[in-house]
């Protein structure tokens, strides 16, 4: 057997001093459908992301609110955590740059550097921005002396450091990258890294003596090393760089980093700077794509205009969500996130162009074959053209996959699938079926069928849920995400499947109702600054709330669940029985806060399995939405339990 080729892809590690927003999802979103196509094509692939938790920035957030850095980091990184989960996103390890195995690799490296002479200790003295934590050169700075990036004023630091001598390999990285022209990508990225590196790079400064928060410097412990130097070393450290080199020989040749525009010289400068100087190859490609601005202004939180990723996801659903990030834009070009342009791709691309091709389709299996795929006759000229299109698109794909042209191979997929729904239009199979053409509308609805596989098995690596739904519904067996390509072949369909005709995959989202819903939020009073705007739910009759029962009850045992981070088992007493919850508030409570507490419990909601233990209701809490607090909701005076809440 062949051994497989590797493949390894990394997001930027987030700052865990904010939320997730769409700037952050984007990159995992795009990095997870390459990863899931390259597992699909055979490749034995390296999914990371992870957080970066030290430096400036982190110290000074958690002192405003009144933690330490540490317990800062702790709480936001379950944000992240949780956002992939919602977002289906399947990275193979998730990196934080406060573990041990990356402190040790920071160390390792910088003596490794410091040793080989490459490393020097001087005096560093410029005007330096703390909210970018990044000295900022006089000809780069804004008026008035300004950052030019975050545009806040700069300030005079001096301060002894430790620098990398950068310089030293520039001349080096510009051989590399001229026999190397997909080491930036796309081509305009390129050109403007090679004509920096033109001008010279100057040696780094990469340690700090003004703040705590970082990995020391290994026999100075006034210094922590500089948090871009520290964080960018995570890329190794998680393939095994220090630990374990059969992984680090196995994926290392071919890293390759997903990163936004902005941060483009840390990665294509300073990164591979650093690489070169300790023997090891730059990655094989850096991809620095656009920024997204939200209804043409950009994102703030001070606009009060971030997009929340959970709640797109939680309202338009996490398939429509990433297919519409993927789709709307080229990848390395900037673009407009609104949600009207989602909606407009939900109601076209998502429920009228694939959802009608699959519902028509088993619609006429049903109808015509009791549901049951009828054996294919021999098939004309018009689907041997079907068929080649087929081939023609895996192979688009395949080369669109290659540029990160992530909406180009969806433009091919869609191509296919329209071509799908314009065949009925030419086959009109409710004629055939009339006058009672079997065998013709046996080679049409057969077609149909195909064309339907091979669509789920290409958009399993945008839309996973929705590709796994499909296959379901045509009875096929397994899910498209364990696929191989090689394995889903047009015409290899097995004989007389039976198809499931499911729920619609894309319901379409009613204009003027959405309007109206807008309408009403918009008019809502403004949130105050700097708090985020409260999107209600649409407005329920008191009937649909009456239908929920709610009652008093007590906590009377709290159980572990093995292998969850994240739940409890609840044993709660109603008064008139005794129930279990699952209860996913581990973080936020010790079994000792919980027990005997009396809460408000969901009696009538259908139970459910979560980590194997069957779950009888819900209880009742409110969070802020960071997912950083939690407070049940409780009685506030004697009330039996079993109390009904009204
Ligand atoms: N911690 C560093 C990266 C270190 S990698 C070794 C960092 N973190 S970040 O959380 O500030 O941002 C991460 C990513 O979000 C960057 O790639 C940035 O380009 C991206 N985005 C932030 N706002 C964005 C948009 N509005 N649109 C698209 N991406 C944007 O930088």
């Amino acid at each position: 057997m062949n051994e497989r080729s590797s493949y390894y892809l990394t997001t930027p590690i987030y700052y865990v001093n904010d939320i997730p927003h769409i700037g952050h999802a984007y990159t995992t979103i795009a990095a997870d459908a390459m990863c899931r196509y390259k597992r699909m094509r055979g490749y034995d692939v390296f999914f990371l992301t992870g957080t970066d938790e030290h430096g400036q920035k982190i110290q000074q957030s958690a002192a405003a609110k009144g933690l330490t850095p540490r317990e800062l980091a702790d709480r936001t990184v379950v944000n992240f955590q949780e956002l992939w989960k919602a977002l289906d996103i399947s990275n193979d390890d998730f990196i934080r740059t406060t573990e041990e195995r990356h402190h040790r690799t920071v160390q390792a490296i910088f003596k490794k550097l410091m040793d080989q002479g490459d490393i020097y200790k001087g005096k560093y003295e410029g005007w330096y921005c703390v909210p970018c934590e990044t000295y900022v050169p006089e000809s780069a700075m804004g008026e008035d002396r300004t950052c030019p990036d975050c545009k806040r004023p700069l300030q005079m630091m001096e301060e002894e450091s430790y620098f990398f001598k950068a310089s030293k390999y520039t001349g080096m990285l510009l051989d590399y990258y001229r026999k190397n022209l997909k080491g930036v990508m796309p081509k305009s990225r390129y050109n403007e890294i090679v004509s920096f590196l033109e001008g010279g790079v100057r040696d780094q400064s990469i340690s700090r003596t003004t703040l705590k928060w970082g990995i020391p410097v290994p026999g100075d412990d006034a210094h922590v090393v500089y948090v871009w130097f520290d964080a960018l070393i995570n890329y190794v450290t998680a393939c095994g760089y220090l630990d374990d080199r059969v992984k680090f020989e196995k994926f290392w040749p071919e890293a390759r980093h997903l990163v936004g525009k902005d941060i483009i010289r840390f990665h294509c400068v300073i990164w591979p700077i650093m690489l070169l100087a300790l023997g090891v190859a730059p990655p094989v490609s850096v991809f620095a794509h656009g920024w997204w601005t939200v209804e043409g202004e950009k994102m703030s939180k001070s606009r009060g205009n971030v997009v929340d990723p959970f709640d797109m996801a939680a309202r338009y659903g996490t398939d429509p969500f990433r297919y519409f990030l993927l789709r709307e834009v080229p990848f390395g070009l900037d673009g407009d996130f609104s949600e009207a342009a989602l909606v407009g791709r939900i109601n076209s691309d998502l429920a009228n162009d694939l959802g009608n091709l699959l519902n028509r389709t088993l619609q006429m299996v049903d109808n015509f074959f009791g549901g049951t795929l009828p054996p294919v006759e021999k098939a004309g000229p018009l689907e041997e053209e079907i068929a080649r299109l087929a081939d023609e698109t895996l192979a688009e794909v395949d080369a669109r996959m290659e540029d990160f042209a992530f909406d180009e191979a969806l433009k091919a997929i869609w191509a296919f699938v329209s071509r799908g729904n314009k065949y009925i239009d030419e086959t009109m199979p409710w004629t055939l079926a009339r006058e009672e053409k079997g065998a013709e509308l046996g080679v049409v609805l057969n077609t149909l069928y195909d064309v339907l596989r091979l669509s789920a098995m290409l958009l399993a690596p945008f839309m996973p849920g929705t590709a796994a739904r499909m296959w379901d519904q045509l009875g096929l067996s397994g899910a498209p995400a364990d696929m191989r390509y090689e394995d889903v072949k047009w015409g290899g369909r097995e004989p007389g499947v039976k198809v499931r005709k499911g729920k619609v995959l894309f319901p379409r989202i009613d204009l003027a109702e959405w309007r109206k819903a807008r309408e009403a939020e918009s008019k809502a009073p403004a949130p105050a600054k700097e708090q985020p705007a409260i999107e209600h739910e649409p407005t329920v009759g008191i009937d649909a709330f009456r239908a929920i029962e709610l009652r008093v009850a007590q906590i009377v045992e709290v159980g572990e669940i093995k292998k969850s981070k994240k739940l409890y088992r609840l044993t709660v007493d109603l008064g008139y029985e005794r129930r279990t919850i699952v209860s996913g508030i581990k973080e936020f409570f010790t079994p000792e806060e919980l027990l005997n507490k009396r809460i408000i419990v969901v009696v009538n909601l259908q139970p459910a399995t979560l980590c194997g233990v069957e779950s009888n209701g819900m209880l009742l809490a409110a969070g802020d939405g960071t997912h950083t607090a939690l407070s049940l909701l409780t009685p506030d005076r004697d009330i039996p339990l079993g109390s009904r809440v009204s």
